[in-house]
């Protein structure tokens, strides 16, 4: 602690502030015997050096601010003596993980984390203040755990455990639909990669499928629509999760550094003389990202109540969400229509009580069986799977809420899986996710600060993916109407002309 003036002759006054801090200052709020201790200290001139232990709940970082506010307090006025700037030269925490590393683990700001079995040495050099004042420490800690656990838990694969599955279906078809649509001019893909232009077959198509959804699951369960901004400013992924764990899957948006055309000029000029775009201008006159596009609707509802109070009698909420599109940079994992960069996509969103809640997901988990038993006439299953917030942040400790049996019961992610008969046997082959429905306990009120009059709010939302309820369905009834189920037949009605391409 660097003093704001030679402190030799506070010397005895200092001695007595360390003895009193141990019993007084740096035990306050920790059981008898379990606070901060100052192990030793000493002085040069107008600098203190202090070596401070901690096993309690006074973490060591907070007892240097309560050391030196202390110094401040009571030495202050007698020696005129206050401390200008702390740092920490050393900084080395233990503690325990869930597992045992498998490989090396490093983190931003550690200058080692070094593994004894479960036991991790975390040490940090040349710390500053604000560093620890804002609690980076414990984000360091959690942020450990949750890479040893990542390590741990990949290649087990992901967790998945059938909880119902649909009477088996026989085979009428058993192409790749997107193939077939492609030969049929009914898609096309681009303009860029992962996106497809949607012809009027099958356009038709999804908007029959959105009408289903909205007609047959939303509307009987209360739902009210909304519309929300496909772009998404980072500040409210930084509250979901979103920004630390899926930063490699968005569409990153910027924005004109101006609007004014003489900083563009040059930009044009090349544009119009060479007809190609001039990159490097184009990064001159840009901003860097702050946004990105839609990755999913929910974060932004939630970001629409923050700090709102809902009054008891409108719980629980129930909005859905259908015109913004999501980018995802899925790279490798591109496949036919049913895996895409750009995807539309019904979000319903539901806050209320707990009880609210499960109530919710009898009666959408009622309504979604009745449109893919009787309508689509799907063969399907349903699985508890790794909860989309806890994939989509990259957490698995730094959710707090993951574990625990009896939440367990009531939270997480049910995917929703149809048979895919062009990709090989039931047993074998993999059946394609063609919707979710999700309880995220209180973790996105909590984020956005939603309140309600007097309950505990939690919430939850149901991914209605329309390419890939319209591919599931394409790719076990087919192309032709013919071999649709009379209840989708009767709802498509006649097929479009289409398009006669030469
Ligand atoms: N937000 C949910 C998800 O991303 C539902 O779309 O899976
Ligand atoms: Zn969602």
């Amino acid at each position: 602690m660097k003093l704001n003036r030679c402190a030799k002759e506070a010397m005895d006054d200092l001695e007595a502030f360390f003895i009193k801090a141990n019993s007084e200052l740096l035990a306050r709020g920790a059981p008898p015997g379990e606070g901060a201790r100052v192990v030793s200290w000493s002085l040069a001139d107008d600098v203190i050096y202090v070596e401070i232990a901690s096993e309690g709940p006074i973490r060591a970082h907070d007892a240097l601010l309560r050391v030196k506010n202390g110094i401040g307090k009571e030495l202050g006025k007698k020696h005129r003596m206050g401390v200008r700037k702390s740092s920490v030269d050393v900084y080395e925490i233990a503690f325990s993980v869930d597992y045992p590393p498998m490989e090396v683990v490093t983190i931003p700001f550690a200058a080692s984390v070094s593994f004894n079995g479960t036991e991790c040495t975390l040490r940090l050099e040349n710390v500053d203040e604000v560093f620890l004042r804002e609690n980076y420490i414990d984000r360091m800690i959690s942020l450990i755990r949750d890479k040893t656990a990542g390590q741990h838990y990949m290649g087990k694969g992901e967790y998945w455990k059938e909880i119902w599955r649909s009477p088996r279906r026989e085979t009428l078809y058993q192409n790749d639909p997107t193939e077939e649509m492609v030969e049929r001019k009914w898609i096309k893909q681009g303009p860029t990669k992962g996106k497809w232009f949607l012809r009027p077959e099958i356009t038709k198509l999804m908007r029959i499928m959105e009408r289903i959804a909205i007609e047959e699951v939303l509307a009987p369960v209360g739902f009210q629509e909304v519309i929300a901004s496909h772009v998404v400013p980072f500040d409210i992924w930084i509250k979901t999760g979103h920004m630390g764990g899926s930063p490699n899957e968005f569409y990153y948006v910027s924005e004109p550094a101006t609007r004014d055309p003489s900083a563009w000029e040059t930009f044009s000029d090349l544009v119009k003389i060479t007809r190609k775009v001039p990159y490097e201008e184009l990064g001159k006159c840009l901003s860097g990202p702050r946004a990105g596009i839609c990755y999913a609707q929910c974060p932004v509802i939630y970001w629409s109540f923050t700090n709102e109070t809902l009054a008891d009698d409108s719980l629980p909420v129930l909005l859905f969400e259908r015109t913004a599109n999501s980018g995802r940079y899925e790279s490798g994992g591109r496949h036919g229509m049913e895996r895409v960069d750009e995807f539309h996509r019904i979000e319903p969103v539901y806050i209320g009580t707990k009880e609210q809640m499960l109530e919710i997901r009898e009666n959408m988990l009622d309504r979604y069986k009745h449109v893919f038993n009787d309508i689509l006439e799907l063969e399907w299953r349903m699985a508890r799977v790794t909860p989309f917030y806890m994939q989509q942040s990259g957490g698995f400790g730094l959710d707090d809420q993951g574990s625990n049996e009896e939440a367990e019961k009531s939270k997480g992610t049910i995917d929703f899986e149809a048979y895919m008969p062009y990709r090989g046997s039931r047993e074998e082959s993999e059946w394609l996710e063609f919707q979710n429905f999700s309880i995220v306990g209180d973790k996105y009120t909590r984020a956005f600060n939603i309140k309600s009059q007097t309950k505990e709010l939690w919430s939850g939302c149901s991914g209605i993916g329309l390419e890939r309820w319209s591919t599931a369905f394409l790719a076990q009834k087919g192309l032709s109407p013919d071999g649709w189920p009379a209840g989708f037949r009767e709802r498509y009605g006649k097929m479009p002309p289409g398009l006669h391409l030469l």
